[in-house]
């Protein structure tokens, strides 16, 4: 098992990368979803960034048009580095969920589903449900290998309770190790794994921790610096 961070943007650095390389492409990408008040979706940094992190432009607050565009640019490098049958894992809220499968479709992943992660906690809004709920697309480039066939001898459910401890966590949207770990059950042992927004590494994590191995790409420095270090660590800790 490896795993290899590059510091960057993605959609320059994808389209250098070999044809079907990964078996799956999971990523928690930039949703674009908007502040908790106007001003706020003109500020990404505040709404998505630390304050320790000086330099912040990953387009957070690009208008649903762009970043529609944006997203079926992405997806359609992962689906071009996704070996036949592998499959995208791609993470949003509610907002923006129709956006994240119209561009799916658009880029012709065959769309299998949608995982959904509660948080156990999230903004409550007097009289109206929580919004403590995540969801992951789940394609296939083309269609699954029939049941019978699967390397996969698991039936991993499609949601998963998983509390993100605010101490725990090193980047402002990170997500559990668990959750990730959760969502490889699907992947055939010593699986690559490309997360093409990976923030502080944590699918680098959970995919060392499971022994597949994994490429993270992340554009801001200090981000792309601590998922260095956490990386470090991990692999001291397996020894
Ligand atoms: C939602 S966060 C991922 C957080 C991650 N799940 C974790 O647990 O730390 C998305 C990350 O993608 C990075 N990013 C945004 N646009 C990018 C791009 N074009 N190329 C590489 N990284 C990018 C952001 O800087 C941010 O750290």
């Amino acid at each position: 098992m490896a795993s290899k961070l590059i510091h960057g943007d993605a959609l320059a650095l994808m389209p250098q990368m070999p044809a079907r390389t990964f078996d799956a492409v999971i990523t928690d990408p930039p949703y674009c979803s908007g502040g908790l008040s106007k001003r706020a979706n003109h500020r990404g940094n505040s709404k998505y960034v630390a304050a320790q992190y000086t330099e912040f432009d990953d387009g957070a607050t690009r208008d649903q048009m762009q970043h529609f565009f944006w997203t079926r640019e992405w997806l359609s490098e992962a689906r071009r580095l996704t070996k036949k049958r592998g499959y995208p894992i791609a993470f949003s809220d509610w907002r923006q969920l129709p956006l994240l499968m119209r561009a799916a479709s658009f880029t012709g992943w065959t769309l299998q589903g949608v995982f959904t992660w509660a948080k156990c906690s999230g903004r409550p809004f007097l009289g109206q449900f929580r919004r403590d709920t995540e969801f992951a697309l789940v394609a296939t480039n083309g269609t699954p290998l029939p049941f019978m066939q699967s390397p996969v001898r698991k039936s991993p459910s499609a949601f998963l309770a998983e509390p993100m401890p605010p101490a725990q966590k090193l980047h402002c949207t990170s997500k559990p190790v668990k959750l990730m770990q959760h969502l490889m059950e699907v992947l055939p042992p010593n699986a690559s794994i490309l997360d093409p927004f990976c923030g502080s590494g944590t699918t680098l994590v959970a995919a060392e921790r499971l022994g597949h191995n994994s490429t993270g790409i992340e554009c801001v420095e200090d981000i792309f610096k601590l998922a260095q270090s956490r990386l470090a660590e991990e692999s001291n800790q397996l020894l």
